[in-house]
């Protein structure tokens, strides 16, 4: 490998140690890691400014409104979304995916059909399926191809004028298929449907344009972009979440209120009821500065080394890799023949490598597999060349262990 990114450096955790062995991090597609920035822009918050937003008269209010906003602020531009109004703040994806089955699909009427991929995380479709079950709905799925990726003559075949709704993810978090984002969006446009992208495996690795995209809403979690859990973000075209209405109320998200009736704030508070997660949207904030300064075409090319290196070594094994070999982010599912994912995953864990083990949210991609449960490797671009050869010396290690 010719270039190594060396990042290794700004994240605290990954200098140290597990169960006697150097840390060695592989699974970045459940959560991602904290720079040292984010850390002590977090404890500097609470230790020296801590105070609510949106209310206060004193300095402490004040610059704490100000943080929240120069956040959403970054994120509008890190995404390049229209405007600020756009930006909507949420605990993560699966409560972003919620608020769009709940208010978008206020706008349902039974016999709507939701058009969703056989990809999807349980976060992508029980909150659509819940939506079917309130206002008669109806959810098709488009399948994949034995080798993971989507079948579109298939998904074309299922798109209809009674498709109101298509969501899919960008990048699949249990098998790394990169879905062809805006074909899929321009196809699910031609039969006027509206197009909402799960994001949540997709911005740490790829650059995404909202605009260009030309997606109706767009989700993701701060915890799997280098920024802190409980914060994440629903970007959603402003006339849409104009015609929305409201998910959760209570305080922060009305202009008046007496007790016959309310009136809502304007986009985007319209959207956000209670005191929000501040210090955690000033932490995403922060990421996203880290994230500014990152070239993300050498990320994915950097990646896609350390992908193609793991494919590779992992081929020599005597194991089976589950889903595509190209067009996917660095994430590599596999099972190891003849012993339980939860035994390799104990056994990699004594060793200080940590990877994720089970259906990973899928179950009926699993199932599309006939598989219960996969080992998962996820690379970031934190991750190096020896962290695939220890990877590969723990597995060697599981055969000794178990034969
Ligand atoms: C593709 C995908 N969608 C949705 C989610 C849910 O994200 P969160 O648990 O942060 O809400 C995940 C988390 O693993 C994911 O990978």
């Amino acid at each position: 490998m010719t270039t190594m990114l060396n990042k290794k450096v700004d994240f605290p955790v990954l200098n140290t140690t597990m169960r006697g062995n150097d840390l060695v991090y592989l699974d970045n597609a459940a959560t991602t890691q904290k720079p040292k920035s984010v850390l002590e822009t977090m404890n500097h918050f609470l230790t020296k400014e801590n105070g609510t937003v949106n209310r206060g008269v004193y300095f402490l209010s004040q610059e704490a409104t100000k943080k929240c906003d120069d956040s959403r602020k970054s994120i509008q531009l890190f995404l390049n979304a229209a405007s600020e109004k756009e930006i909507i703040f949420v605990k993560g994806t699966t409560e972003a995916i919620n608020l769009v089955a709940y208010s978008y699909g206020e706008l349902l009427k039974a016999g709507d059909e939701i058009l969703i991929t056989e990809l999807e995380h349980h976060a992508n479709i029980v909150p659509w399926q819940q939506l079917c079950l309130r206002r008669g709905c109806i959810l098709k799925v488009a399948p994949i191809t034995d080798d993971g990726h989507l079948d579109l003559n298939e998904f074309k075949k299922l798109l209809s004028s009674k498709t109101k709704l298509v969501s899919f993810c960008h990048i699949s978090n249990s098998i790394g298929t990169i879905n062809p984002a805006k074909e899929m969006i321009k196809l699910a446009k031609e039969v006027g449907a509206k197009v909402m992208i799960d994001g949540a495996q997709a911005v740490s690795h790829l650059k995404v344009d909202v605009q260009d995209l030309d997606c109706d809403f767009y989700a993701f979690s701060g915890h799997k972009c280098f920024g802190p859990t409980g914060i994440g973000v629903l970007y959603g075209k402003e006339a849409l979440l104009e015609k929305m209405p409201p998910f959760m109320t209570g305080g922060d998200m009305i202009e008046t209120v007496s007790f016959q009736s309310s009136s809502f704030a304007e986009l985007p508070r319209k959207f956000e009821a209670g005191t929000p997660a501040i210090v955690e949207i000033i932490g995403l904030g922060e990421a996203i500065k880290y994230m500014n300064s990152l070239d993300f075409t050498e990320i994915q090319e950097y990646e896609q080394k350390l992908l193609n290196l793991a494919q590779e070594k992992l081929g020599e094994l005597d194991v089976r890799l589950i889903g595509p070999t190209h067009t996917k982010a660095a994430i590599v599912s596999f099972v190891v023949n003849g012993v339980h994912a939860h035994d390799v995953g104990t056994i990699l864990d004594m060793e200080g490598i940590a990877v994720r083990v089970g259906h990973h949210c899928t179950q009926p991609l699993m199932k599309r597999y006939k598989v219960s449960s996969t080992i998962r490797a996820s690379f970031c671009f934190y991750n190096n060349m020896d962290d695939v050869d220890a990877l590969v010396r723990g597995l060697k290690k599981v055969r000794e262990f178990l034969g």
